[in-house]
């Protein structure tokens, strides 16, 4: 199981393999399937067969799972916000699972903690928090909102104020925020209603504040997000930052998807204020072009970032001083080597390729939703702040509840179809469709194509 000669000889297979998919998920006439058609019954039958007496080669396995799988790389995936990952950064997590480093304490992991740590610092110098703060890498966004939640509750105790605490969180906000709100004995928040953009509407927070306090509650907090989910609505951060200094709240930016942002100088200016942050969430797994997950939890004062855990491992802390035993920092024990994918990628391909790369996106939102919105028989939702683009195909005469079934058998037939991925969104009392862009190789081309495959696709 161990031999190095097998090893190789199966490694190259698989490098083989894995580039001959590459080559056809991104040719322009490509008949790849993006999501092989399949019911989660017949998917569950294919891959049952226990008990495992063994024997199977390896190399056919990996074709069937190529072949059965959501072909996220696939120019026409334009539904959820995975990342397409770069060549480096998937041979980097081949590294990484055959070194399996855990990055849990600097002994475990000397690469892995040390990558960590400068990933962590060149984050919080992108996001402009100043030069002490700090933070630590977790598996995804949703324990990164955990993370950070958790220091803000454990820092904002008092013990001399019974009641319980309470966070202000945008009705967009990602649903793992009310969990981790949950999960931390919070879960009696209001939800803050949006704008007519889904951006927090600012000027109601003081109201919001006041009622949660009637109801018995001590607000604490604010959560913006930088984008929200369904739409990629960016909160005003600077308001929001200015209504936490007015208050002394701790203000939390969920920029899972657009922190990334704050590496293009364009794309910095939708922004403002998240500098001000007292801690930010940011996936590299969803804007930066890494295989899931890797996502940066920063404190605007480094000191906080222990202040989510306080373990009594002596056997693994023995060492009061080590920065570099990040297990002091976070919820995860045996936790994978989590920086080196960017890191690698990084030190490929420079930071202004990816800059490049997310000005690219947004752009191509954003020429989306121009076609969108000159075309008669689709409606844009609203105009995008980042590369999430929601609209809904209107033909004449169709209204209300046979809208909303229209666009449910839209995007069922079109999935079904093989030839596009996309997802879809309840806002406004409605049914939408909603497109992620996140793959270089999609072009102007094949969104044109996804509207006609979506007319073609009518009932009728
Ligand atoms: C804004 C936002 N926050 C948090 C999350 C959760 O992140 P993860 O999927 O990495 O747990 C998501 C996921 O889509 C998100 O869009």
């Amino acid at each position: 199981m161990h031999d190095p000669a097998e090893f190789r000889r199966l490694g190259h297979e698989l490098v083989d393999l894995l580039a001959d998919h590459l080559a056809e998920a991104q040719a322009a006439d490509s008949d790849l399937p993006v999501l092989p058609a399949a019911a989660p019954r017949d998917a569950r039958a294919r891959w049952t067969g226990a008990p495992f007496p063994g024997g199977t080669n390896p190399s056919e396995l990996w074709r069937d799972i190529v072949a059965h799988t959501h072909h996220i790389q696939h120019r026409r995936s334009v539904g959820h916000q995975v990342a397409p990952p770069t060549g480096v950064a998937a041979l980097t997590d081949l590294l990484t699972s055959t070194l399996n480093n855990s990055s849990a304490i600097f002994e475990m992991g000397p690469v892995a903690t040390a990558v960590e740590s400068r990933i962590v610092e060149w984050m919080g110098a992108r996001l402009g928090l100043p030069d002490d703060c700090g933070g630590v890498l977790t598996s995804g966004g949703s324990l990164g909102n955990l993370t950070a939640l958790l220091a803000m509750r454990n820092l904002k105790r008092d013990a001399d104020d019974s009641r319980p605490m309470a966070v202000l969180v945008g009705m967009q906000t990602h649903y793992c925020v009310d969990r981790a709100l949950s999960i931390l004995g919070m879960g009696n928040t209001l939800p803050v209603p949006v704008d007519e953009r889904f951006r927090m509407h600012v000027p109601v927070l003081d109201v919001m504040k006041e009622r949660s306090e009637i109801a018995g509650a001590r607000v604490v907090g604010v959560v913006a997000s930088a984008c929200s989910t369904s739409t990629g609505a960016i909160d005003p951060l600077d308001e929001i930052a200015d209504f936490c200094d007015d208050h002394d709240l701790w203000f939390h930016v969920d920029g899972a998807h657009g922190a990334s942002f704050v590496l293009s100088d364009e794309l910095r200016r939708r922004l403002p204020g998240i500098e001000r942050a007292d801690s930010v969430v940011w996936d590299a797994h969803k804007t930066l072009l890494v295989p899931s997950l890797v996502t940066g939890v920063l404190f605007r004062d480094g000191r906080h970032a222990a202040a989510s855990v306080a373990p009594r491992a002596e056997y693994l802390f023995d060492n009061p001083d080590d920065d570099l035993d990040l297990g002091r920092r976070t919820l995860e024990c045996t936790k994978p080597s989590l920086g080196l994918e960017l890191y690698v990628t990084l030190a490929t391909h420079g930071e202004a390729a990816l800059a490049e790369y997310l000005d690219a996106m947004v752009a191509r939102a954003a020429q989306f939703a121009e076609r969108l919105r000159d075309t008669d028989d689709f409606e844009l939702l609203t105009w995008p702040d980042a590369n999430i683009v929601c609209f809904r195909h209107t033909p004449g005469g169709v209204q209300g509840e046979a809208l909303d079934d229209l666009q449910r058998t839209l995007r069922e037939r079109v999935v079904a179809g093989g030839r596009y991925y996309l997802t879809r969104t309840y806002l406004r009392n409605a049914q939408w469709l909603r497109c992620t862009l996140l793959n270089p190789a999609t072009t102007d081309a094949d969104l044109r194509g996804l509207l006609e495959a979506l007319r073609a696709a009518v009932p009728g």
